[in-house]
């Protein structure tokens, strides 16, 4: 398939859902950069992914970190001049089964650094690469939904996926005469390190409605969330 030589960036990347959406957007002939915060893993999995035939680079960035995320946009701004696709991926669930009355306050420090900010300054940092018609997906999940009611199974967890899809809102709005999209999205319950065995979704259905997201869904589609390429309820 013809890619149009177009660039993906996907953070989290190294394993789960994120190393299947390189894997999908690689199989659409899109060059992509795999982001991991660690080294090792990072550059073990892009040099099996490039055995395989795939336009994959590998970026060091942990997404709790200001300063790896600027030295991430240096290295990757010095080899590109724009970005088509921007994938926040990395995410973290550390409060399964924990109360929001007495959860330690490192879960929720963390957890809200990586879901959350994570994603709202790794999209502020790239932003100088963005143009008309790229994509920014942020992986959300079901849980930060508050539409439908909340469930108290990782409270912490859910208040940074809820942060993470209005976050999505702003940056959409903000973004929108740029002609540039930003959608939040829920993969389902995908058997993953997160998921676990007994999630029903592989990581390549999972993977499916981002990766329509990042290069099918028309570009009008903005500031809103999905899950099997329908919008749900925030
Ligand atoms: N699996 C599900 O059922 C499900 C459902 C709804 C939403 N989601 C969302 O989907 C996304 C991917 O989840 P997954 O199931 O693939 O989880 P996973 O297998 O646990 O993978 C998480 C990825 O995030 C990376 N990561 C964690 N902290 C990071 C940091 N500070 N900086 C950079 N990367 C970091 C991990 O890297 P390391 O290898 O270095 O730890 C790993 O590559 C997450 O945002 C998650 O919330 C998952």
């Amino acid at each position: 398939m013809d890619s149009g030589g177009r660039t993906a960036l996907v953070t989290g990347a190294n394993r789960g859902i994120g190393l299947e959406i390189v894997r999908q957007l690689g199989d659409r002939g899109i060059s992509v950069w795999l982001a991991a915060r660690d080294n090792e893993a990072g550059e073990e999995t892009v040099d099996s992914l490039r055995k395989e035939g795939w336009d994959v680079r590998f970026v060091q960035m942990d997404v709790s970190e200001i300063a790896g995320i600027r030295s991430a946009f240096k290295i990757v701004s010095s080899q590109v001049a724009h970005l088509d696709i921007l994938v926040n991926n990395a995410g973290i669930l550390l409060d399964e089964s924990t109360s929001i009355l007495d959860v330690a306050p490192d879960i929720v420090h963390r957890t809200v650094a990586i879901n959350t900010l994570g994603a709202f300054f790794v999209t502020q940092t790239f932003l100088p690469l963005l143009v008309k018609g790229s994509r920014v997906v942020n992986i959300s999940s079901g849980a930060g939904e508050i539409g439908d009611g909340m469930s108290t199974y990782a409270p912490v967890y859910s208040i940074s996926k809820t942060a993470m899809n209005a976050m999505t809102c702003q940056f959409a709005l903000a973004l929108k005469r740029k002609g540039i999209a930003v959608n939040a999205v829920c993969p389902g319950w995908v058997r993953t390190e997160m998921g676990g065995k007994m999630a029903p979704r592989s990581v390549k259905k999972g993977a499916e409605t981002p990766v329509w997201l990042a290069t099918e869904a028309p570009i009008g589609e903005t500031g809103k969330f999905w899950r099997d390429r329908r919008v749900i309820a925030w």
